[in-house]
């Protein structure tokens, strides 16, 4: 099972053992969190976004619901939409809303 960690200002807020495969709003939920998810998945309001601090390949090829929601720039920061990244291994995120 990978484990997802959520990173925020320095300090691990969240670490836990996730099933893989899961998305990583479903990964966040199975660790007893409650992500911003506004659009309930969709794709279409990107609250869910998160930035990947370590693993971005552990984590599924991005989709085309993300593709056409993030901006290119946000893409190539890194960022990627909580409701469908899926996690295939160790991965740690932010969920700070940063600003590029
Ligand atoms: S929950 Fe709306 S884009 Fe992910």
């Amino acid at each position: 099972m990978p484990t997802l960690t959520v990173r925020d200002q320095d300090d691990v807020n969240v670490k836990g053992r996730v099933s893989r495969g899961l998305n990583i709003c479903d990964a966040l939920k199975s660790l007893g969190q409650t992500p911003a998810m506004n659009c309930g998945g969709n794709a279409k309001c990107a609250t869910c976004k998160v930035l990947v601090l370590e693993g971005d390949k552990a984590l599924g090829e991005i989709t085309e619901k993300e593709s056409k929601r993030l901006k290119s720039i946000e893409l190539e920061k890194r960022y990627r939409l909580g409701c469908q990244a899926i996690i295939l291994d160790d991965v740690v995120i932010s969920q700070s809303q940063h600003t590029l």
